[in-house]
């Protein structure tokens, strides 16, 4: 009984449990005091087990709030170029109130190394310019004639890919890690995402000359780029869309066609120090 009580009563419960005990003791039988220690030690451990839960359970959820910063689950199952490699389901309601957003977009030049989680990389694609009316195939960026001419690679340290917003998937393209070609700003190859917006120019129609066709795919690299500013905002990320950039550096790293043109970049990733 005295060693049970260590574990369970602070020093004033303690005593007064032992000057009730002696004094009910002194009443009672043998077998009475036997039932008594059996009740006494089932309250005790029945204390100990919702102590052990308690503890159980504030580390698990501990675990898991920390699981997204560190990057644990955000591994994309291993693949080989030109495999489709899936992305969770998109998380298409919810999210910060829209006005919040707009409220909290702003560009950001600091990131930390640690890698999006892999329902994260599926919002952010599918908020750039993922499907949003399956029917008719109409996505959540406007474009012109609905030419829908823009892919959006995705430059990451493992590799690179291009979305697929047909199944909402990404297609590995290869195994090096081009962050560091897709801009000269010094946080490019430490942010976990670089995107890189390009426009296929064969999607436009023949009657519209190159200008026009840069003037627009210029547009809709823009719409698709506040889509990413507003998800990151209410992500709690950090991004910026980048211009300055050497189109032919991307051109030749990312194995792109004379008909596809490097419009811009944007990183993204957790804001840094
Ligand atoms: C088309 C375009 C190109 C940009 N290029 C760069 C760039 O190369 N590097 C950079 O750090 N920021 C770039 N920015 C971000 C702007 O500097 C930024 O939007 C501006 O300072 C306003 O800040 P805010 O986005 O926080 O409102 C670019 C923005 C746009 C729209």
């Amino acid at each position: 009984m005295q060693s049970a009580s260590v574990f369970y009563a602070s020093p004033g419960k303690l005593a007064k449990y032992r000057r009730f005990a002696h004094r009910v003791m002194a009443k009672m039988s043998f077998f009475d005091c036997r039932v008594l220690i059996v009740k006494y030690n089932y309250s005790v451990m029945k204390v100990m087990f919702l102590n052990i839960l308690m503890i159980f359970l504030v580390v698990a959820a501990f675990s898991s709030s920390t699981v997204v910063h560190t990057g644990e689950n955000t591994e994309l199952p291993d693949s080989q170029t030109g495999e489709t490699v899936e992305l969770p389901d998109p998380q298409m309601s919810g999210g910060m109130p829209l006005m919040d957003a707009l409220s909290q977009r702003q560009s950001m030049r600091s990131f930390d190394t640690a890698e999006l989680s892999s329902q994260q990389l599926s919002d952010l694609l599918w908020a750039a310019f993922g499907v949003s009316r399956p029917a008719s195939g109409l996505r959540t960026a406007p474009s012109a004639r609905n030419w829908q001419d823009i892919d959006i690679y995705v430059v990451m340290s493992k590799g690179w890919y291009i979305y697929n917003h047909e199944d909402h998937s990404l297609v590995r393209k290869g195994d090096e890690d081009l962050r560091s070609h897709t801009g000269s700003q010094d946080f490019v190859d430490k942010a976990p995402v670089n995107l890189v917006f390009v426009s296929d120019h064969t999607r436009m129609g023949g009657d519209v000359d190159q200008e026009t066709r840069s003037f627009y795919a210029s547009n809709h690299a823009g719409y698709i780029s506040q889509n990413v500013y507003l998800y990151c905002a209410s992500e709690g990320l950090a991004t910026v869309v980048r211009g300055l950039i050497d189109r032919d550096k991307i051109t030749e790293a990312l194995e792109l066609e004379d008909y596809q043109q490097v419009i811009f970049a944007q990183t993204v990733g957790y804001p840094g120090e």
